[in-house]
């Protein structure tokens, strides 16, 4: 069986039928498998994921094609289904495309016809599939850019800080073998994690040149909190907030707002505190230089097991070690983008917000 094949499958309690139409249907480079009834081909289904069902309508005098539609419906949804009658009824026909069916042909049916018939349903369902993964997430970086935008307007130091933060975020997070679905929400939460920074008083200590008062970074000190809170409580975005609220805890339980330690901090809160503070030492701000790559990383080995947990860190070393210097260079391109002008040397301590 030819691993790239489309697959499939053929429902007919006519055996003579299946076998020539499958020998036919392997002769243009299909995978087939084989069904005689509605229970024969749900086992199948369930156990092998077919491109495409052809069945025929009736079987011994019922008409279980629309089960057999039904079925295929639920147990493989991704499947293109195809029916094939020797009593063709206008009605029955136009039913059956409206349950999904892509197809209804007439028996005998020219095996060069469904060839072609399933090759270009599986076209059209590739398409549709791309066109709408294509638009869902154009819609999630059209937002989230637009989220960025907002937030770099009132630091625009941070040009670029989200995005950059996302993808390196989705990076650890392959390395360490994170779920899909809990990657997606670290990616929103990479891009919106100082969010609250539009709330809070006197914006202009963001871009302060010198350090902060205590007033001041006891003010700053509210945004992950405040954009936790901003960000809502749907329950969608709850893991989201959660990710946002965390990402200036310290595996140490040194951090802020609530002194969360260890694996109190989620898998994904650890993994964004250690690339937003990565990120925010390698960029420029209004009250530092960028930290060097030998700098940075001196300063998160010192760093393991206090700021950051091990595991994460020693994952995002290791891919340092290969893309550090290009993720460097990243900020700067960013900031001319955005068309800030470079600061003054400044000195390059660290204030981590
Ligand atoms: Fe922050």
């Amino acid at each position: 069986m030819h691993t790239t094949a489309k697959k499939v499958l053929l429902v007919d309690d006519e055996i003579g039928t299946l076998e020539v139409m499958g020998t036919l249907l392997e002769a243009q480079g299909f995978s087939v498998g084989f069904a005689a009834s509605s229970s024969d081909a749900r086992r199948q289904l369930e156990s092998t994921p077919f491109d495409a069902v052809v069945s025929d309508v009736m079987f011994d005098g019922h008409p279980e094609g629309t089960q057999i539609l039904a079925m295929t419906r639920e147990v493989r949804p991704e499947a293109i289904v195809i029916l094939m009658t020797g009593y063709p009824q206008i009605d029955g026909a136009v039913a059956a495309i409206k349950d999904g069916a892509v197809d209804y042909l007439q028996k005998p049916v020219d095996s060069s016809v469904l060839g072609a018939t399933i090759h270009r349903a599986l076209r059209e369902r590739d398409l549709r599939g791309q066109q709408e993964e294509f638009t869902f997430q154009s819609m999630v970086d059209i937002l989230s850019d637009l989220v960025s935008q907002t937030i770099e307007r009132v630091d625009p130091y941070t040009a670029g800080h989200g995005e950059r933060t996302r993808k390196y975020c989705r990076e650890i997070a392959s390395g360490l073998g994170l779920d899909r679905v809990t990657t997606e929400r670290l990616e929103l939460a990479a891009i919106a994690h100082d969010y609250g920074k539009i709330y809070l008083d006197d914006l202009g200590f963001l871009t302060k040149k010198g350090p902060l008062t205590s007033a001041e970074y006891k003010e700053v000190q509210r945004h992950p909190e405040v954009g936790a809170t901003k960000l809502g409580d749907h329950r969608e975005l709850k893991d989201v907030c959660r990710f946002v609220a965390e990402h200036h805890e310290r595996w140490d339980g040194a951090g802020y707002p609530l002194r969360l330690k260890g694996k109190e901090i989620s898998a994904a809160g650890r993994i964004l505190g250690v690339v937003e503070v990565f990120d925010s030492l390698t960029t420029k701000r209004s009250y530092k230089n960028p930290w060097s790559l030998d700098k940075t990383i001196d300063f998160f080995e010192a760093q393991s097991g206090k700021a950051f947990e091990p595991e994460v860190l020693d994952t995002f070393l290791r891919q340092l070690e290969t893309q550090g210097a290009a993720w460097l260079n990243a900020p700067q391109r960013d900031l001319e983008a955005a068309g800030i002008a470079p600061a003054a040397d400044v000195g390059d301590g660290a204030r981590q917000a």
